[in-house]
């Protein structure tokens, strides 16, 4: 048989091995099941279930008792989910009977953002990386005196870690965004954009006055590879990319050198709070941390902001103690949520880590608290409680960042009126004031 007759018998292959290639991961019929923890038994058992029953995704980070759990089951697993209800007396409802449905409709809201038109990014929608890198680009062009862009570093695949750094000169304190570590939480990434838009963009007065007085280092997106992921094959991607045997990613905030491995973490790849093999085993993480500790003795204000659930969280995660400034940090925090809850009426609890959400350790907030020791570092757990989870909805986007930036807004007032925030710029000026007088006491 000649040659070309042989490779057109195969040739209808190739559009085949191209759908298996390609093809996205569906949850046609996958079931949102939410769990009410109402006794010690039920939260051992939906602890064990998290850390060792790899067929079930439970969506929170936390469980805790009183609250609901949101667990999603493929439909061929949900009968063994349900028997296990049944037998422990958990109280259930459907909460959504086919997810592969609401990620049909999200991508109606999946925008393209025209480059050199920068206030045309719409905050009502999400964007892919490539979208939101140019943005920033564009940004930074747009504003060359105040912002730059920033490179951390490169992810596993090689992409930029990249951030917008915001300021009007030298010698200011630093506010630090780190965004989007978890691929699926796709808020995270918006709310960093929206941050920038309101420092630079917008007309809000309080944020321009802010961007003048911190130099802002902003980082939407900081597991570049798994958001990528989360929008061409799984859109409930969590993890990073990287190979580790026949399993794929790292949960980058198990992976800081701070309490890793230590609990509310896996040794187990398959785990989605898979710790890597190591402190710090991961391109990511070791670019952020080396990029952070940089500019260590600038920052005053950090947050690692996720999704959901609306929690403000200060370090740390191995224990319910009050560390350091403990007291302030919430009391801070409580303030900034009042402030949060002003617009919409949405509500945060503000507390412990290990207290309010789980222990969990070994995330960049413990590190940033322990080793650069930021005096005040939180994780925010952006919107909602649990009814959408990671695909929050059209109308519930631009609320969600409005109602955050009010937060951060107060977040720094507060601190200030604390003491905090005012070791760099304003003590230079103080001094210089204390100087003139000092000077024309003489005269
Ligand atoms: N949802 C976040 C996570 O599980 C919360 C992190 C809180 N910080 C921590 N160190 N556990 O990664
Ligand atoms: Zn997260």
């Amino acid at each position: 048989m000649p040659v070309t007759l042989f490779i057109k018998k195969f040739l209808f292959l190739i559009p085949l091995i191209a759908l298996v290639l390609c093809e996205k991961t569906r949850f046609d019929n996958y079931v949102l099941y939410k769990v009410l923890v109402e006794n010690d038994q039920h939260y051992r058992i939906l602890v064990d279930l998290k850390n060792n029953n790899f067929k079930y995704d439970i969506w929170n980070d936390h469980i805790s008792l009183g609250r609901y759990v949101d667990i999603m089951s493929s439909p061929e697993d949900k009968a063994e989910l349900e028997k296990l209800f049944q037998k422990y007396e958990l109280k259930y409802e459907i909460a959504n009977e086919n997810i592969q449905e609401v990620i049909d409709k999200e991508n109606a809201i999946i925008k393209t953002y025209t480059r050199s038109n920068i206030r045309s990014m719409e905050w009502n929608a999400y964007y892919t990386l490539d979208h939101i890198y140019g943005w920033l680009d564009d940004v930074a062009a747009a504003y060359p005196n105040v912002a730059s862009i920033v490179i951390a570093g490169k992810s596993y695949e090689g992409r930029d870690i990249k951030g917008l750094k915001i300021s009007h000169g030298p010698g200011r304190r630093v506010i630090f965004i780190e965004s989007g570590i978890h691929a699926r939480e796709w808020i995270s990434m918006t709310s960093a954009c929206y941050v920038i838009n309101e420092l630079l963009i917008s007309n809000n007065t309080q944020a321009h006055a802010a961007a003048q007085d911190y130099d802002w280092y902003i980082f939407p997106v900081t597991n570049p590879d798994g958001y990528v992921y989360s929008h061409e094959q799984n859109r409930l991607w969590r993890k990073s990319r990287r190979p580790i045997g026949n399993n794929f990613g790292v949960d980058l905030n198990r992976n800081w050198n701070s309490n890793w491995l230590v609990v509310g973490a896996s040794t187990n790849p398959q785990s989605l709070t898979y710790a890597g093999p190591g402190p710090f085993s991961e391109p990511e993480t070791r670019a952020l941390s080396n990029f952070i500790r940089s500019i260590g003795d600038k920052i005053d204000l950090y947050l690692s902001v996720h999704s959901f659930g609306q929690y403000l969280l200060v370090p740390f995660g191995n224990s319910t103690g009050a560390y350091a400034n403990y007291y302030d940090a919430v009391n801070i925090g409580r303030r900034a949520m009042g402030a949060l809850a002003v617009r919409y009426g949405t509500l945060y609890q503000t507390g412990n880590i290990a207290e309010v959400l789980y222990l969990a350790t070994g995330g960049s907030d413990e590190w940033v608290k322990e080793h650069v020791r930021v005096p005040l570092v939180y994780c925010v757990e952006l919107r909602d409680r649990g009814l959408n989870g990671f695909l929050l909805p059209e109308d519930e986007i631009l609320p969600n960042n409005q109602e955050y930036m009010d937060g951060v807004l107060e977040l720094i007032y507060q601190a200030e009126r604390f003491g905090y925030m005012n070791s760099g710029s304003r003590i230079h000026i103080s001094m210089f004031i204390l100087l003139i007088t000092f000077f024309i006491s003489f005269l």
